[in-house]
């Protein structure tokens, strides 16, 4: 293990589910030397794997990402109280972009899982890296926004008494304030949807964290529960497992006639990325009134990723 590393890339090598070599997976954390993942916290875990740290140079970044089969960002410095994950752009943006560089680089195909933020504008900079390099495929990109599916189903649990596990709450959108949009009309308990402060509370968990860590960061732990999971999905899908959906940011078809790129919903992840983006479907008025003031945020966040790239290849 080399350590301490600005840029840890720990790779490590994965079975899912036989032990044929054809099975071992290699993924890559880009930005594993912070509170979301560190190689060495990473290979105490008890799963069959060998995990590896690299150094923050170019060469090491080529030899973490070489052969990957996922690669998961959460490199970039996250929010203190009273910024919105928006404010972390001019910071964050030149960092996504320039791992994106390497990564169309040495690992053109793999399946790149985006957690640094504001996630609905570092996924369309590393798509547009990825075009300007003749290398983009929709497919194989995805911002990670389980966190938010996580939280709603907790927060969801609290009030009513239930078990998380069981409460299945569906998040659209995007991943930040406004943009995140939770649709509890499709829950078992519809009645949920008037229930502003609820809404408001998933919308704007991040806030509570950060808050909480009263300037030493944001969430790190949940994150890396819903990274970890997200990363596990991708993998048992692509080794062949059938039926696997989780909600994620992704190149979406469902507004793309309003000018909207990319839009979170749950989407079946098959062998080679995304399979199926699964309509938005049914939803209330209240609904309605939500999703019409994300796709307007939402979009200015995608062009603001989409002209950095134009403005700073
Ligand atoms: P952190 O400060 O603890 O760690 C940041 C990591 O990025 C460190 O390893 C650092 O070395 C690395 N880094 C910084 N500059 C870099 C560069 N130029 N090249 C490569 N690596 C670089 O932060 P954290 O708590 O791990 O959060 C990281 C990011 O993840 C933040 O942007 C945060 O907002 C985001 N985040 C997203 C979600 C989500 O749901 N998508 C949840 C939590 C955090
Ligand atoms: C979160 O949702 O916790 C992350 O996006 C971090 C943040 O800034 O809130």
């Amino acid at each position: 293990m080399i350590a301490p590393i600005r840029a840890v890339f720990a790779a490590g090598q994965r079975r899912a589910f036989s032990a044929s070599a054809r099975d071992l997976s290699k993924v890559t954390v880009l930005g594993a030397a912070g509170g979301i993942g560190v190689a060495a916290d990473i290979s105490h875990i008890n799963t069959k794997s060998s995990v590896k740290g690299y150094d923050p140079t170019p060469t090491g970044l080529a030899n973490a990402l070489k052969g990957s089969d996922v690669v998961l960002i959460p490199a970039g410095v996250p929010r203190k109280p009273g910024m919105t994950r928006d404010d972390l752009f001019n910071t964050n943006a030149s960092i996504v972009r320039d791992l994106a560089k390497a990564a169309a680089e040495s690992s053109p195909n793999a399946n790149l899982l985006i957690i640094s933020n504001p996630v609905n504008s570092t996924v369309p900079i590393v798509a547009e890296v990825f075009k300007a390099r003749g290398v983009y495929n929709p497919k194989r990109l995805f911002g990670v926004t389980s966190l938010d599916v996580v939280r709603a189903s907790r927060f969801v649990s609290e009030i009513k008494g239930t078990d998380p596990k069981d409460e299945n709450i569906t998040v659209v959108g995007g991943h930040s304030g406004v943009t995140i949009v939770p649709l509890f009309s499709q829950s078992s308990h519809p009645d949920l949807t008037s229930n502003a402060e609820l809404v408001n509370r998933v919308q704007f968990g991040g806030d509570e964290v950060v808050k909480a860590k009263d300037g030493a960061g944001s969430a790190t732990l949940s994150m890396a529960m819903a990274g970890a999971r997200f990363a596990d999905s991708v993998l048992r899908a692509a080794q062949g497992e059938k039926g696997v959906i989780e909600p994620t940011f992704v190149d979406s078809p469902l507004y793309k006639d309003q000018g909207i790129e990319f839009f979170a919903s749950k989407v079946e992840l098959g062998p080679n990325g995304v399979e199926k983006v699964l309509p938005v479907g049914e939803i209330d008025g209240n609904e309605k009134k939500l999703l019409e003031a994300c796709l307007g945020d939402l979009k200015k966040n995608i062009e603001k990723g989409v002209a950095f790239v134009a403005a700073n290849p």
